[in-house]
């Protein structure tokens, strides 16, 4: 199998050294625009592979995409990141024409590839991927939800002094600060529903800090994060490469599901080998359904910002 992670920045290279350090795949190639980048990044994580035992061969390109031909899942994270105060949405203009662009020269060389877009504002640019490609839905899917429902479990575990890999808990919707829904009344430890663990003013501020999850990082480290995007990019491409229909939130194309349709937004999907491959109901109630609605029109007008580009 053969990986290939467009955009050799923080997410994308900690992206990489998580497919590697995994294993997952025997070839992995890393692309970038900005000429050496990728090949020094590409080597310096080949001179972990004898500390950390990896057979992986990752191979560095800058912009020579017949270097990618053949890949099973590519990942895009091209584009600019956020910087303090800004919201991902502002990124929209040069980060449309710039993931249209690698969309096309991808599958000019695997057009069998699943497509992962981690670009921002993710859900926008993961609805472009599939407006401008025309590929099969299954074959597009956007990490967002994936990395704010870790991050929801990581709040939840902070409040409870719990493992974070004990706790069951989604983030639904948009992936923006205001789009994206932690479906609290739905998070478990074990199996213990946490609404009955916290108390409402603690679950109010799970809910809040997640949302803010990124914007945080921004503000702290002055550029977008990357660990968590990245492992987040690398979890999906484990369970397509291995098959193994785990359940993540990703944003998708919706044909009626969630009541929405002629969008891309966060629900729970199973990812396998031919990508998602099955949308999950999560019976919202109707306080959820009316504030994924909401979050279905935000990402629908910026959708529509594309027809002004
Ligand atoms: C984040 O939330 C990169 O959008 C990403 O950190």
């Amino acid at each position: 199998m053969k990986v290939t992670v467009v955009g050799a920045g923080a997410v994308g290279a900690t992206c990489a050294d998580n497919i590697a350090r995994k294993e997952l795949v025997r070839e992995l190639v890393l692309l970038d625009i900005k000429e050496g980048l990728a090949e020094g990044k590409a080597q310096d994580m080949m001179q972990t592979a004898a500390l950390l035992g990896f057979d992986t061969r990752i191979t560095g390109s800058t912009n020579d995409y017949s270097k990618t031909a053949g890949s099973d899942v590519v990942v895009i994270t091209s584009g600019l990141p956020r910087k303090p105060g800004m919201t991902r949405e502002e990124l929209i203009g040069t980060n449309a024409g710039i993931v249209k662009g690698v969309t096309e020269n991808i599958l000019k060389y695997s057009p069998d590839a699943i497509l992962i877009i981690i670009s921002n504002p993710m859900d926008t640019m993961t609805y472009l991927a599939l407006s401008a490609t025309g590929l099969p839905k299954n074959r597009i899917i956007g990490m967002g939800g994936a990395l704010d429902s870790a991050r929801f479990r990581y709040q939840l575990s902070e409040h409870l002094g719990a493992s974070p890999g004990d706790l069951n808990a989604v983030v639904v919707g948009g992936h923006g600060d205001t789009t994206m829904i932690p479906l609290i009344r739905l998070a478990t430890w074990n199996s213990i529903p946490v609404t009955s663990l916290l108390s409402p003013a603690q679950q109010t501020q799970i809910v809040a800090d997640t949302m803010v999850g990124g914007a945080t990082l921004t503000k702290l480290i002055g550029t977008s994060a990357w660990y968590a995007p990245g492992a987040a990019g690398a979890a999906l491409v484990e369970s397509i490469v291995r098959d193994e229909k785990k359940l993540f939130t990703c944003c998708v194309s919706l044909q009626g599901e969630y009541g929405q349709q002629d969008i891309c937004l966060g629900v729970p999907v199973t990812i396998g080998r031919n990508g998602w491959e099955k949308i999950i109901d999560l019976g919202l109630n109707a306080e959820e359904q009316a504030l994924f609605n909401k979050s279905a029109d935000a990402v629908r007008n910026m959708n529509d910002v594309l027809k002004t580009l």
